[in-house]
């Protein structure tokens, strides 16, 4: 059965996200708004990636699984629909793990070892993760893809690698096998958030692994106490020192929370005539705010797990679906004798 949105022709989507985390602002604005937009012009697949977490995780993965509750509520509370998109675990539907398998016969090791986060992460992570998995991880984001005849996916700049070996194994699966004749899976596409990078804190990009983040969820409180701690231009020691708010991270906020007050602050900052704890007060109660209605949601969400259990229950059901239906497609097209 065909749902509403396939019988009007939308494309669809696939993303996924790590449970590793509690999100934060850069999630947000880079992410999670974007994905509420596209629930609706597209036919959404939004997963939680819970077997991609393994990789760091495989020591102990029920920490993994803790965050899966409340990263489905920060989607909730962002506005993503279960009405709208379908929304589920990745580990819930099966097929991920036997489409990466088939794809992983595709797959040349050396393209794996070339993979930028491959060697990026190995150098950077505390923790021991040469596994096998970890090297074929950008094989099962194929399959994550690939299962859902996604035509596009939302990823951010650094998923891009991931994104160009999807389609290196599409081209190489599609060589070998045809179902009547046609390519089996269909080359995704990128879709980049037009969001620009969001900073932490401390200046640098926000990210869980530099601790710098600004967690969405924290109450007022904990959110206004991290923010009048942030780093502002280091040029400037004294409050009489002209700033430049160029170099400010905190200063960055102020497109994103209070436009309407930027050009008054930057004057105000380049001729020395407000402190930055001042500075820092006003986007940050604007921040807090602003926050508000989705702090309500997430608690309202998180407070009632067991909706949260339903709506994940039908999301893989019609994840499922659709799964099943591209494995009886591959399956067909490399000659598995089918009963
Ligand atoms: N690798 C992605 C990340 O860490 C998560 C992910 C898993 C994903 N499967 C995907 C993203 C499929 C896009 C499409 O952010
Ligand atoms: Fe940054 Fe504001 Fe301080 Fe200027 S006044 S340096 S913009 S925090």
């Amino acid at each position: 059965m065909k749902t509403e949105k396939e019988i009007l022709n939308k494309k669809n989507i696939l993303s996924g996200m790590q449970p590793t985390g509690r999100l934060h602002l850069g999630h947000y604005l880079g992410v999670l708004t974007n994905y509420a937009k596209l629930q609706n012009e597209y036919n959404c697949y939004f997963m939680a990636a819970d077997l991609h977490a393994m990789t760091a995780f495989y020591s102990d993965y029920e920490k993994a699984q803790e965050f899966l509750i409340p990263m489905i509520s920060d989607w909730l509370a962002a506005g993503i629909d279960p009405e709208k998109a379908v929304i589920f675990v990745q580990s819930d539907v099966s097929e991920h793990s036997e489409l990466a398998l088939i794809l992983s016969m595709y797959t040349p090791v050396s393209w794996l070892m070339r993979n930028p986060t491959y060697k990026d992460k190995q150098i950077n992570i505390d923790k021991e993760i040469d596994s096998h998995g970890f090297l074929g991880y950008p094989v099962l984001q194929a399959a994550d893809i690939l299962l859902y005849d996604a035509e596009f996916v939302p990823i951010g700049e650094d998923q891009l690698p991931h994104l160009d070996l999807s389609r290196d194994i599409v081209n190489r699966f599609n060589h070998f096998n045809k179902h009547n004749q046609n390519n089996v899976f269909r080359l995704p596409k990128p879709l980049l958030s037009s969001f620009p990078k969001v900073l932490g804190t401390d200046g640098r990009k926000m990210s869980k692994s530099y601790n710098n983040t600004l967690i969405l969820s924290s109450d007022e409180d904990s959110l206004m106490k991290e923010i009048m701690t942030m780093k502002t231009d280091t040029a400037r020691v004294r409050l009489k020192d002209p700033g430049n708010p160029q170099n400010c991270p905190v200063f960055t906020y102020y497109d994103f929370f209070a436009k309407e007050r930027k050009d008054e602050i930057a004057d105000n900052c380049m001729k020395g005539s407000i402190g930055c704890k001042d500075c820092k007060n006003i986007v940050g109660s604007k921040i807090v705010v602003d926050l508000e209605p989705f702090r309500e949601r997430y608690k309202e969400a998180k407070d009632n797990s067991q909706n949260i259990n339903e709506i994940l229950k039908e999301g893989a059901i019609k994840a499922k679906e659709k799964a099943r239906e591209t494995m009886q497609k591959v399956k067909d097209s490399m000659g598995f004798y089918l009963k």
